[in-house]
């Protein structure tokens, strides 16, 4: 894909061999096709590790936060399980919304919870709200520990963002998914690889091997799940999409 920007004319032409379309520059579809190669740039030059959330790294888009803040705050969950802490700020989000909210605690699965990680988690003001597993997110002893934090009748949102092969999630998946409440959401993060499979930084198998292609293959077994994009609470634009590491990644459960 060649895509051409001419500030001076307000123009953007995308060509390819299928196709040639050039777009006023200040138009949703030029928007949206900037938007996806900055996505593609940012995550090569590490953009998404250059954030914390409270004092603890983050390994996320911003949009990625902010959608994510929509969920949980709509939700309004009992429990909120995460595989793949890392440095631990996504779970330090989230037991900060528990608070502001006064409702909700939080579920963080690793299979290597390092020891500095681990002590600054317990150490942060918000660790109350925070139980930390550690082992392989579909381990049966891990999903055992899991199953005891949650009680009957009790809403559940998972996020699942620790090992990304499609075999991987698609397991988490199948293990995760009946922990799922009525109208709440289980997210398969960074399908994004679908479309970074060509940049420096990204493998090729990744345009098959991500997910995405877990999550789909998923909704089409599962019946009681719908593959959407969350709705945005607040729009005053015409844009209607996420910008977002987390393509066909929302599952919510009918
Ligand atoms: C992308 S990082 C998590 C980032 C974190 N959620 C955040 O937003 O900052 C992925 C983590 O998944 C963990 N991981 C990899 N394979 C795993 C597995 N089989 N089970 C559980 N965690 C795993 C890694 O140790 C790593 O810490």
């Amino acid at each position: 894909m060649k895509l051409e920007i001419d500030t001076s004319a307000g123009t953007l032409r995308m060509s390819d061999a299928t196709q040639d379309i050039q777009y006023s520059l200040y138009s949703r579809e030029a928007f949206e096709a900037i938007s996806r190669l900055w996505l593609k740039v940012g995550w090569n030059e590490k953009y998404p590790y250059t954030f914390s959330w409270l004092g603890r790294p983050i390994i996320q888009l911003p949009e990625d936060i902010l959608r994510v803040q929509e969920v949980i705050y709509r939700v309004k969950p009992d429990v909120i399980i995460e595989t793949g802490v890392a440095h631990g700020g996504s779970l330090i989000l989230y037991a900060s919304l528990c608070k502001a909210m006064a409702r909700g605690r939080v579920i963080g699965i690793d299979i290597e919870i390092r020891k500095h990680n681990r002590q600054a988690i317990g150490a942060h003001e918000l660790s109350s709200y925070i139980t930390l597993i550690e082992g392989s997110s579909v381990a049966p002893e891990v999903m055992a520990q899991v199953s005891q934090f949650v009680n009957r009748g009790e809403s559940v949102l998972v996020i699942l963002d620790s090992n990304h092969t499609k075999s991987h999630v698609a397991a988490e998946l199948e293990a995760y998914a009946p922990l799922v409440s009525p109208g709440s959401y289980i997210a398969a993060t960074d399908g994004s690889m679908e479309f970074l499979d060509d940049v420096p930084r990204g493998k090729p198998d990744w345009k098959t091997d991500n997910p995405s292609a877990a999550a789909r293959e998923f909704v089409a077994r599962h019946p009681e799940f719908v593959l959407e994009q969350p709705p945005w609470p607040f729009n005053e634009s015409e844009l209607q999409n996420n910008i977002t590491h987390w393509p066909d990644a929302w599952l919510r459960r009918l």
